[in-house]
């Protein structure tokens, strides 16, 4: 049991104490000298979740919150999914904002639409971290992802070393209002174009829902006369891609990459289905984060915790700090030095369907 303290602290103690530690910006209204209340009986960590339509977030989340009950078991992580939809995710912001956490993690479903959310949560002195997709416009204290731009880039090498011989691709992608997504593409384009590769049709799946882009694909079908593969924005989108086109008896004749190293595509790439996938090891970004979490909810400075900071992005309008992690392209040939050396997926369950 630990024991519940109630500091009753005056706005004058908050705002020695900001300029002491350096960390936040000194506002608000001087003449104010009402008192706060404030718990500090334990920390609280707000996170808001886009959904968990696919596979890899279930993982992100648990070894987060395993993370965090490490580093201070009596920090509080109160979880909010708003399945997919916007309006949702900015209410459970502003819920979270109102229970006054202290600190929030967001995986934002538009990169475009938090900016206003994540002013009120910075005017209410909650820091916020930027969860694997950049939240534009926002000035959030830190942005933790991967380097997208290289996952898109792995995907296109390999494509190009499995062999284009039409020299034509197609893209059935995520959707526009993920930031990750343009990035992505962009890696992926740059090595089509240096190989003279033509890009025949690109499709951004809404929502990420891999339905749309196996329909997309069954209703272009013809498109796929020449094209020598089918760039998939994640290894979900990959899964009914192989549906579609084992329908059609197009498997092994149009190649596919995808992202994620999700267990139907690690099991795809043993049996040769699928060319490569990016596996992205989600296990360090959620133990970075929740380092991050609890070092910005203690009021710390974030640069004591990491040496895995990267620089700076800019979010549209600041430059924001930023944290990526490298992802690594998966083989038929390193599958077992990667994926299956970290743990991240038992070997027998991804040989499940190769007999020797
Ligand atoms: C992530 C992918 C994920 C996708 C759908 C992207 O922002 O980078 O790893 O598959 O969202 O959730």
């Amino acid at each position: 049991m630990f024991r519940k303290i109630k500091l009753l602290i005056s706005f004058m103690l908050i705002t020695m104490l900001l300029l002491v530690t350096g960390c936040g910006s000194v506002e608000g209204d001087a003449s104010n000298d009402s008192v706060e209340e404030k718990e500090v009986d334990h920390l609280t960590i707000g996170f808001s979740i886009d959904s968990y339509l696919i596979e890899r977030w279930q993982r992100d989340t648990d070894i987060f919150d395993a993370k965090i009950k490490e580093l201070d078991k009596d920090a509080e992580v109160n979880l909010q999914n708003a399945n997919g939809d916007i309006e949702t995710q900015k209410q459970q912001i502003k819920y979270l904002i109102d229970k006054k956490v202290d600190v929030l993690i967001i995986v934002c479903i538009d990169s475009d639409s938090l900016s206003d959310v994540v002013a009120e949560a910075k005017s209410a002195g909650i820091p916020v971290i930027a969860y694997d997709r950049l939240i534009k416009n926002a000035d959030v204290d830190v942005y933790l992802s991967f380097d997208n731009e290289m996952v898109g880039q792995l995907m296109g090498e390999a494509l190009v070393e499995a062999g284009l011989p039409n020299k034509k691709v197609m893209m059935l992608s995520g959707p526009n209002e993920d930031n990750n997504v343009s990035l992505v593409e962009s890696g992926f384009k740059k090595v089509m174009s240096d190989n003279d590769i033509e890009i025949v049709d690109v499709y951004h799946a809404p929502g990420w829902k891999a339905e749309d882009a196996a329909t997309y694909l069954s209703e272009h079908l013809t498109e796929l006369e020449d094209v020598d593969a089918i760039m998939c924005g994640n290894d979900n989108i990959a899964t009914m891609v192989n549906r579609t086109l084992s329908e059609a008896r197009l498997t092994g004749k149009v190649k596919i990459v995808g992202q994620d190293a999700d267990l139907e595509a690690c099991q795809r790439v043993v049996e040769g289905v699928q060319v490569m996938t990016v596996y992205k090891p989600v296990e360090k970004l959620a133990q970075t984060a929740a380092e991050y979490a609890i070092a910005l909810a203690k009021g710390e400075e974030i640069a004591s915790v990491t040496d895995s900071m990267t620089g700076t992005i800019n979010d549209g309008s600041y430059d924001v700090p930023y944290c990526y992690l490298s992802p690594i392209a998966v083989t038929a040939d390193n599958m077992d030095d990667t994926v299956i050396a970290t743990g991240f997926h038992m070997k027998d369950e991804v040989y499940m369907n190769v007999t020797n």
